[in-house]
């Protein structure tokens, strides 16, 4: 799929303020500082689209970015910032479950997962409540150029090993950078082939 146009709509907090319409959207969720940000940039080829940052929690709000005037990548905040109070901790959960649980028009999401960490029980939490709530995601390990090919096949290995302890069936997995690229084509090809043409 080609990316002829990608435009900042709109942030807010609150999944009732979220677009109206049945516009398809795709949204990025996973730990603080995970590379969801850098990952819509790096897929829509804009550096600066949505906002990046070295220091965790740099997200904060329900961001919408319009793509080909077609359909829609939501940047959400991260989960599991250990910096931020317990309330705003509460706050940020508040929002992104009552956007995953209520958002019509969500067709998928893409949870990102650092290839370079163990499995952490916050991502498999959150990927089991995905589960339980029979919502639709796929797997999306990030910064895949920071450690070697055979180490990626390791990690990805070690994670499902972990996920077959409570999973029956593997959900998708696609192993990215957004540094290098790797996974772009992938990831655009599974949005294309969800979009209703
Ligand atoms: P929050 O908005 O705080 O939840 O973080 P986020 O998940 O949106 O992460 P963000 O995209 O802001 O990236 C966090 C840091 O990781 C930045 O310093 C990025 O440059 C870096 N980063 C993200 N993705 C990659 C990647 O694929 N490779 C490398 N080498 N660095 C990355
Ligand atoms: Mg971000």
């Amino acid at each position: 799929m080609k990316i002829k146009s990608a435009d900042f709509l709109l942030s807010n907090s609150d999944y009732k303020k979220c677009p109206s319409g049945d516009t398809p959207e795709f949204a990025f969720i996973g730990r603080s500082n995970v590379g969801k940000s850098s990952l819509i940039n790096k897929l829509v080829e804009r550096r600066a689209l949505a906002k990046i940052s070295g220091k965790p929690g740099k997200t904060q709000l329900i961001n919408h970015f319009e793509i080909n005037n077609q359909w829609y990548l939501v940047d959400l905040p991260g989960y599991g910032w250990a910096k931020v109070s317990k309330s705003s901790r509460g706050e940020f959960q508040k929002i992104i479950t009552g956007y995953l649980l209520n958002r019509q028009s969500l067709v998928s999401t893409f949870v990102l997962v650092d290839i370079r960490l163990e499995p952490q029980k916050i991502d498999l939490e959150f990927i089991n409540w995905m589960g339980e709530n029979s919502l639709p995601f796929i797997i999306v390990f990030t910064k895949c150029d920071k450690i070697s090919k055979p180490k990626v096949s390791q990690s990805v290995a070690r994670f499902k090993k972990v996920l077959l302890q409570s999973w029956e069936e593997l959900p998708s997995m696609i192993t990215s950078s957004s540094t290098s690229g790797l996974g772009r084509d992938e990831l655009l090809d599974y949005i294309d082939s969800l979009l209703v043409k």
